[in-house]
């Protein structure tokens, strides 16, 4: 399959440009900018994106290609594509001169276009391009000719097309720049002569041999499964594989919200026919354990640590039972994975709950089959598998439930006060039709007893926040601007129909500096 790799020197839309790429129809892949020639040459890449970056390229540290794998590149005539700090990085390599300029481009902006040339093939005389920018280009490199100025960057794009190597000072790859596919498109289609082979019909199709080969005939497998989309996807996607030799474990922590445990079931073991669906209720196990447990870390401590054994004792006992187990299916996606090596800090960033999962001791073999997935890619294909719409739209939910949305310690008490105000918040916002707009809804319990009227009676009960927010990957987030009569009509029925809250707040933070949840 033909492949697009995309180096990332920091840029916040880096996954933006392989998304784009992959809508486009093309797969593509992210890879740390300390990437090395070896790796680039397994992955074979028909073309390579030089992302956009927070740095200068004249700055000690500034991230770049190692001198090898810059020249393999070269020598191997792999087409280059540079955006922004990419743009300035292939300048700067090949020849040409950057200048650090006071004034910052930022913003959309008018692009004129001197040559039509390949790259820009499609596009009016006049288009409208997003910059954000502080360097710019004052010479290039031999060989190479201007095909593009704005008013206050005479090199706004540069190329050769005998060496395929092209240039842009603005994004194409966000919706600000309208035109911006256009440009994505000739790059992998007529500069690189990519096929469109990215077709997620297709990789169900081949993933489903894939398994089917990889597990073999015999083999089964186990799957922690929480009724979350990537989890539920890997559920159903190898249980078309292998059938009932998928073995789905789903552990009732105690902590999740109202009805999920019964929903879960329903959905995998009534309606999609898993035989081997094993429902283990340790809810009182749980909750023994977050006793009086105050502080947020020691409760996620002791829920990912319960839970790993839990989980343990039951693959040990289905072992018994079915000495074909030999693998262990996650439902790691691409974002969990990627290195993403950023400019202050190279260092990686993967979700550790996911590594949480693995018993040091396991012998069993791990199979990630949705590990080259977006979110997004991952929803669509849990809808062709057929999937109820529920478990794919649901919001995330962290793995510590709501444990991390009562403040201090928990117990029965109030995490049913908590689910009845959940439950009226989610059914109120679906009614809204805003439930697919938002990130994240949900409500939060503060352990605070407030002064209440109800009728004639005086109530001293605590006190229910709201947290609604938007976000795009939850790396940062905005409060969702609910209208103020469907706050009132949320916060009404809460009071009214639970008992033990007689006061909600909605909450006003962003991410950062708030976090999306309260532990
Ligand atoms: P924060 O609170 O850090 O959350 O802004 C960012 C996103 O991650 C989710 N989250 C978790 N997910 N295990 C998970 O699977 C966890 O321990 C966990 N903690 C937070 C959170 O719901 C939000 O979407």
């Amino acid at each position: 399959m033909d492949k697009i790799a995309i180096i990332d020197f920091g840029g916040q839309y880096c996954h933006l440009i392989a998304r784009r790429i992959r809508d486009l129809g093309v797969y593509s892949e992210i890879l740390p900018f300390k990437t090395t020639y070896n790796n680039l040459a397994n992955l074979q890449p028909k073309g390579i994106i030089l992302s956009g970056g927070p740095s200068s390229v004249y700055e000690e540290n500034s991230p770049k290609l190692s001198k090898q794998t810059f020249e393999w590149i070269l020598e191997k005539k792999i087409p280059i594509l540079g955006i922004c700090y990419g743009f300035h990085l292939l300048i700067h390599e090949l020849g040409g001169k950057i200048e650090l300029k006071e004034k910052k481009e930022y913003g959309k902006t008018e692009l004129n276009i001197i040559q039509p040339n390949l790259i820009l093939k499609g596009l009016t005389k006049k288009e409208i391009v997003w910059m954000s920018h502080g360097d710019q280009v004052i010479s290039l490199p031999k060989g190479f000719e201007i095909l593009a100025k704005t008013e206050n960057c005479p090199i706004a794009a540069f190329g050769n097309n005998e060496q395929k190597i092209y240039g842009v000072q603005f994004h194409p790859e966000v919706t600000n720049t309208p035109k911006g596919n256009i440009i994505l498109e000739n790059f992998i289609f007529k500069v690189c002569n990519c096929k469109k082979e990215w077709e997620l019909k297709d990789w169900i199709n081949r993933k489903i041999s894939e398994i089917k080969k990889e597990i073999g005939e015999k083999n089964n497998v186990i799957l922690g499964l929480s009724g979350g989309v990537d989890s539920s996807v890997v559920a159903i996607l190898l249980h078309k594989a292998i059938g009932d030799r998928l073995h789905c474990i789903f552990i009732n922590n105690g902590v999740l919200r109202k009805f999920e445990e019964i929903e879960v079931q329903e959905t995998f073991k009534a309606n999609l026919g898993f035989k081997n669906f094993h429902f283990i209720d340790v809810e009182e196990l749980f909750l023994d354990r977050l006793k009086g447990v105050e502080d947020p870390e020691k409760k996620r401590r002791i829920i990912g640590h319960t839970f790993i054994e839990v989980f343990e004792k039951k693959t040990i006992e289905l072992e018994h039972l079915y000495p074909n187990i030999k693998y262990l299916a996650q439902g790691t996606i691409y974002p969990d994975r990627v290195e993403t090596a950023t400019t202050s800090n190279a260092s990686a960033k993967i979700k550790s709950h996911h590594n949480l999962m693995l018993p040091e001791n396991m012998t069993l073999k791990i199979i990630e089959p949705l590990k080259d997935l977006y979110k997004d890619e991952v929803r669509k294909i849990g809808i062709e598998l057929g999937l109820p719409e529920k478990i794919i739209e649901r919001h995330p939910f962290p793995g510590p439930g709501l444990a991390v949305r009562i403040i201090g310690a928990i117990d029965k008490e109030k995490l049913n006060i908590l689910r009845d105000a959940d439950a009226i918040l989610i059914e109120e916002i679906k009614k809204a039709g805003l439930y697919k707009n938002l990130w994240q809804a949900f409500c939060v319990f503060l352990p605070l007893k407030t002064v209440g009227i109800m009728g004639d009676f005086r109530t001293y009960e605590y006190i229910c926040a709201i947290r609604a927010v938007e976000s795009l990957d939850a790396m940062t987030a905005n409060f969702a601007k609910l209208s103020w009569e469907l706050l009132e009509k949320i916060g009404t029925r809460i009071i009214n129909e639970v008992k033990g809250i007689n006061r909600v707040v909605y909450d006003i933070s962003n991410k950062p500096p708030s976090t999306i949840e309260y532990e």
